[in-house]
Formats: structure tokens, sequence, C-alpha cells
């Protein structure tokens, strides 16, 4: 049965109402025009550009690999989806313009002190964010943990550059601007939805170097699907977030040195020393199993907990809880353990944590909190 709302009646005027506007020439420029009127019941999107596959441009259509990501500027994204004026009137913004292999603590502090601004005006119901997809799930994660804000925050990427056959950009942007202004999405924590699918800030992950359906939140499930237009809610993440958090970045120009040392069979504690040596505050130890400590690695551990350096136990495997007192003391350690965070994710709430305590209790509180 064909379903008719009073709402798709309404974007469907808009729709008409626009394209009449296009044709005679009077659409403005889609970076800083708001594209319907205030009162036409869309909501109001900003789109945060920051580079990344989804701006990316390759030599020839074909070209998946090997081609150039942060190349494509803001207003031709916005231009290359012109069905977006249908479900928002949405504005663009160049916040800056990188492949997300080039993240640094600076871009997320600028990012979400800009997120933090936008949401506080009442003339902005969404954010989306476009990024690229190698770090997506930790951007997710600091936003997560530092927006103030209940609306709708969606960061989105792709896997094939905008020049290639069935660039998946598009419809992506498409489905995250939808979801960014719909009622749903309010209070569900900063979502990244790509390939018709809505995860977790928190808990998503990349799991495939190349294909479009590589973003899963493994074993937990992800939240719902983006489908017809609509976003479709099957569950929620129960740890805190965004406005519930209780970290503040606003007078924040730095953050605290938080590095990741690997574990695998063989290995030592060279690297390890020589971080504690380059100043780190914390460390994430990405152990084997359930963030196993060889006897190699572990006294380097324990005397950089000797210096103050905050250790948190997490895994390389991918999926479950690391216990507390389970592969290693804790308590007698002093170490924390990271819960069910990725060594990325865990080193994001290390830092946070950092910037407000560095007693090991509430940072296990907070691990188990967030
Ligand atoms: C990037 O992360 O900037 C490049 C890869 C991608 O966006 O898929």
């Amino acid at each position: 049965m064909l379903k008719t709302t009073a709402h798709s009646m309404a974007r469907t005027a808009v729709a008409a109402g626009l394209a009449a506007l296009l044709m005679t020439g009077a659409a403005t420029h889609a970076a800083t025009a708001a594209t319907a009127t205030a009162d036409d019941g869309l909501p109001n999107v900003t789109i945060l550009a920051t580079g990344g596959t989804i701006a990316g441009t390759g030599a020839t259509s074909t070209t998946t690999v090997g081609y150039t990501a942060a190349k494509v500027g803001v207003d031709k994204l916005i231009e290359a989806v012109p069905e977006l004026k249908k479900v928002a009137n949405v504005k663009g913004e160049q916040v800056f313009q990188i492949a997300s292999e080039n993240m640094t603590n600076e871009h997320w502090l600028k990012l979400a002190k800009r997120v933090n601004e936008l949401l506080a005006q009442k003339d902005v119901d969404g954010i989306v964010i476009t990024h690229g997809t190698d770090t997506i799930e930790e951007t997710a994660y600091f936003l997560n943990l530092t927006v103030k804000s209940t609306k709708p925050v969606v960061i989105v990427g792709a896997m094939r550059p905008s020049t290639a056959i069935s660039a998946d950009g598009p419809v992506n942007l498409y489905n995250a601007v939808t979801l960014a202004g719909s009622k749903d999405a309010v209070g569900k924590g900063v979502l990244v939805s790509l390939n018709d699918q809505i995860n977790a800030g928190r808990d998503v992950t990349k799991t495939n170097t190349s294909t479009a359906d590589t973003f899963r939140t493994p074993e937990l499930g992800f939240l719902g699907y983006m489908q017809d237009n609509k976003a479709h809610f099957y569950r929620q993440v129960v740890r805190k977030h965004t406005a519930e958090a209780e970290f503040d970045i606003s007078n924040l120009d730095s953050l605290p040195q938080v590095d990741i040392v690997y574990g695998y069979a063989n290995n030592n504690r060279t690297a390890l020393d020589a971080l504690v040596k380059a100043g780190a505050k914390g460390i994430i130890h990405a152990g084997v199993g359930d963030g196993s400590l060889s006897n190699a690695m572990k006294p380097g551990l324990v005397d950089a907990r000797k210096q103050g350096v905050v250790i948190v136990r997490s895994s390389r495997v991918g999926n479950g809880i690391v216990a507390r007192n389970g592969e290693a003391n804790d308590d007698e350690l002093d170490f924390v353990a990271s819960d069910t965070l990725n060594p990325q994710k865990a080193r994001i709430l290390l830092m946070l944590a950092l910037t407000r305590t560095t007693d090991t209790k509430a940072i296990q509180k907070m691990f188990y909190t967030y």
C-alpha cells in the first residue's frame, strides 16, 4: 500500500517549487544557500565537509584504488545531490579538506567546537559531517563524547571516489542528511551512516579495506536502516554520550598525549619505552586475546605506571569485554581495563579522561560509563 503522509506531501510540494525555482535560474549557491523558506517544514541541516574519499577523484571512472582523496569542495558535493533539497534546507561549510589518515587531535577540537557552535543555534536542527572512512570511527567516538547537544550528528563517507561508476557518496550523503533531519535520530548520540545502515559512533568500526559494506558494529549490531527516505531504528546505545557526557573541550587547544602499543608474539618494550620518553601521559596496550601482557611487555608497562603514565589494557581482537583483573591483576598493577572499546577508541576516551583526572579508579568508571 502506498503511504502518503502530510509531511511527504509537503516535501513533494516544496520539491516542485524548488524545481521551478531552479528552472528559472533563481537557485542560489548550494554551499551557502538554505534552499527553501524557513517555515517550509523541512529541517535545517548543515553539512561540515572534512575531505576523504567522498570528496575524492580518480583518473577514470573505473579507478577505485589509487585515486586522490579530499579534492572536491562541499558546494560540489551538495550540487551533485539535488534531491537533498527535498529533505532538508542544506547549508555547507568546508571545515578542512584532508585524507582522514591525517586527522589530528587539533582537527577534532576544531570540528567539535564548530559542531557545538552550530547546534547551539535554534535554526540548526542537525549536522552532517563528510569524512574519510579510515578514521571515521575515531572522529565519531570523539564527537560522541564532546558534542553538547541531543540534536542529530551524522558522519558519512564513501568507499568509492566521486568520479567512480556507482560512487556511493551521493546516496550516502542523501541518507545522512535525511537522518540528520529526522526526529527519530534525536538523542541517539553521534551516528555513522553508509551503505543504507545506521551505526552508533561508540561501536562502529571499519572491517574491510575496500568494500562498500565495510562499516559494521560486529556482534552488538547496527542501530537501523535508511530506507525509502526514512530512518528505521531498531535498537540504541545505552552508554552515556553527547549532552550527558562530562567532557568539555570548549577551552582546550590540545589533548594529553596518549599512544597505542601493539601486542604480538615475540614483542618487546622498545616502542613503549620510546613513547613514554617522548611524553606519553597514557598508553593503550592493544593486547592479544583478553588484553594479555607478555613477559617482555609487562615490566615496561609497570615502569611506565610508576612514572605516572596511565595504562589501559585493550585488545587487538575487535570484539568482547577486556575483563578487569582477568588476564592481569589490574587492582595490583593500577591499570585500567578498556571494557569493549577497541584500542583506537580507548585512546580517545583516555585522552578526554586525562583532561579531567589522573585517578585510575575514576578513569575505570569512565570506561564503564561511556
Ligand atoms: C580517507 O580516509 O580519507 C581515505 C579513505 C576513504 O575515505 O575511504
